[in-house]
């Protein structure tokens, strides 16, 4: 969601430089964008809705691109106050443009502050909640920006990541965060600010993580920290081990497709020193010993989408090898509930990105109950695995792709090993998990064949199925979350209607929707339960329903009965959401092609979601 990045420097600074800054941080999702920069002590700035391609043809058109200067900001919209527009985009400006200021998150009071600011004269030109705060700051400015910035932050209700400019400022900008993420750094003479690390890579590997209730001036020599009452703040910075190449497209046509053909080594990146020869040893928990033996009765996952799939997984791993009480709820559940969780409970916080709020908020509350809470994420630094009492990184290099494919098979490797590890403290070694533990070693093997050879069939499928509005997946145990995280792939980037059904409920209402318009892609195990699910696939084709299976090679008594396969290679039932994700990702990664979207920019959707 939103955006931001500002510069502020000794040396000259381009416009195309905050375009470029702008371009990182497309992945997060937005509607709209802006700039504003110090041009001789007056604000210039730039909007434009849609692509930030868009905002750099205006900038050409008006041969701004090269225009240099000392101090600018700029940002991503993603439209929550005020439709889609260039009024309500970003920098807002105060009456007399004295001021510009980006914001993102969402000012829960606006209402009642914009009507007091109109009762005193002000004028409003957006319906944004944001604007407020350049009108606040307008009227609480004397002489010092920082102070003006203190004392509005104290009026605001609601979450926030700023940034702030003064035309006669020209050396300094003001940021502050509550609730939204924000990272600041400084090299030879440029300070920076941006939503993630992303446009600050090119310049820089040591960040500094705000949290909430600090507030950055940023100055080209240096950058001071303070707390909401302007008392200084002394932090070391982290240092990023992230390449910025690892964020370039690298000769793909989208992240998407370069992520899916990551996964080979991502998942192994996942795994090092944590998992050797079918070993857990994840050094990082190994203090978490005393705590899992002697007192843990029950782990409680919280997590959204993707992440929450990969903790279904879990679920029946754990399940199926040892008698722990597992619970997992969606986190925009978990914290409007009353959770059975207290200082007996290890919560796990599973979240890439690490700033989705809802997940967030979970953690607080998961703390504030007294349980342990180790945070499951790819983002260095992220809000997340900062507020959790430990964390595990994913350590897969960023995911820009919107739609998560490498994090989420990371995710699972890294899961099992971590309950594998949970289990054996428990109760001992196992030979059947140790089993497991070494086909996942093997995986990464077996992703390299699988995303080598399936292109010329997978696209034969995809001309196939492409112009159908709605699809089910369906699968039972480990194949559920396996279909549940297949069908939000193709939905959220291809736009069909894609749902996802335990095999077994079919009867229970959802076969109801099923004819020949409503394709079936079921996932079938290789084991115990895999002639449940051939009476499932006979039922569904009884109604008219074309059916896709993904099942082993040799299952040639499946292929007969379905109108479409995808082979699958055979592992261990607990490596059947792991084994198929690489297929299901380039399926809908394909269908979204065909039919001319954008996978790496699905409408309306954000890769970090920082508002509820
Ligand atoms: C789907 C997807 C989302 C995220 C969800 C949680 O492809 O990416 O469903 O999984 O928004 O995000 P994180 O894991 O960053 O908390």
């Amino acid at each position: 969601m939103c955006g931001i990045v500002g510069f502020v420097s000794d040396k000259k600074i381009k416009v195309s430089d905050l375009i470029l800054g702008l371009k990182k941080l497309e992945y997060r999702g937005y509607d709209s964008s802006g700039i504003a920069y110090n041009c001789d002590n007056k604000i210039k700035y730039i909007k434009k809705t849609g692509r930030i391609s868009e905002l750099e043809k205006v900038a050409l058109d008006h041969n701004l691109l090269e225009e240099p200067f000392y101090c600018g900001i700029a940002h991503t919209r993603w439209a929550t106050h005020g439709m889609v527009s260039e009024q309500n985009s970003h920098p807002h400006m105060d009456c007399k443009e004295q001021f510009a200021v980006i914001h993102n998150g969402i000012i829960e009071n606006f209402q009642e502050l914009k009507n007091q600011l109109e009762d005193r004269g002000h004028v409003f030109k957006s319906q944004t909640d944001s604007e407020v705060i350049v009108h606040l700051i307008e009227e609480n400015f004397k002489k010092d920006l920082l102070q003006a910035v203190l004392a509005t932050l104290n009026l605001l209700k609601g979450t926030y990541a700023i940034a702030v400019m003064h035309k006669d400022s020209p050396n300094e900008i003001i940021a502050a965060r509550k609730g939204s993420p924000l990272v600041v750094s400084n090299i030879e003479g440029i300070s920076m600010l941006a939503s993630d690390v992303t446009p600050l890579l090119k310049y820089s590997k040591d960040m500094l993580f705000l949290n909430d209730g600090e507030v950055a001036v940023l100055t080209p020599n240096k950058y001071y920290i303070y707390d909401l009452e302007g008392k200084p703040i002394h932090r070391n910075p982290t240092k990023i081990f992230w390449d910025e190449s690892l964020a370039e497209k690298s000769g793909y046509p989208h992240f998407m497709l370069k992520e899916i053909f990551e996964q080979p080594h991502s998942l192994k990146s996942a795994l090092v020193g944590r998992l050797v020869n079918g070993e857990p040893q994840i050094q990082e928990i190994k203090y978490l010993y005393d705590f899992v033996k002697n007192k843990m009765n029950k782990i409680y996952v919280v997590a959204c989408g993707t992440s929450y799939h990969a903790g279904v997984a879990t679920k029946y791993f754990v399940n199926k090898y040892s008698n722990i009480d597992f619970e997992i709820e969606v986190a925009s559940e978990f914290r409007y509930m009353n959770p059975q969780v207290d200082d007996r409970t290890l919560v796990l916080a599973i979240s890439q990105s690490g700033e989705t709020i809802d997940t967030l908020e979970g953690v607080r509350i998961a703390k504030n109950k007294g349980a342990f809470v180790l945070a499951i994420s790819n983002v260095v630094g992220s809000t997340i695995s900062r507020e959790s009492d430990a964390v595990l990184y994913m350590n897969t290099g960023p995911e820009i792709g919107v739609a998560a494919t490498k994090t989420y098979t990371a995710q699972i490797a890294l899961l099992y090993t971590l309950a594998s590890q949970i289990i054996y403290w428990k109760y001992g070694k196992n030979n059947e998990i140790e089993k497991v533990l070494k086909e996942i070693e093997k995986v990464p093997k077996i992703y390299e064949e699988l995303l080598n050879n399936t292109n010329g069939h997978m696209m034969e499928l995809v001309k196939k199925y492409k112009n159908f509005k709605d699809m089910m997946y369906i699968g039972r145990n480990f194949g559920y979350p396996a279909a549940m995280e297949g069908a939000l792939k193709l939905k959220e980037i291809s736009y069909i209607n894609a749902i996802a059904y335990q095999a077994g409920e079919l009867k229970h209402g959802p076969i109801a929707l099923l004819d020949e318009n409503f394709p079936v892609f079921a996932i079938v195990p290789f084991g115990g339960l895999r002639d449940k699910m051939i009476s499932n696939i006979m039922e569904v084709k009884a109604r008219g329903a074309k059916v896709i299976v993904l099942v082993s090679k040799e299952d040639t008594q499946t292929k007969k009965i379905a109108d479409d396969f995808i082979d699958v290679p055979i592992v261990s039932e607990p490596l059947l959401p792991l084994i198929v994700a690489p297929l299901t990702q380039l399926f809908a990664y394909y269908i979204a092609i065909e039919k001319h979207l954008d996978p790496d920019k699905p409408r309306n959707l954000a890769k970090s979601v920082t508002v509820e």
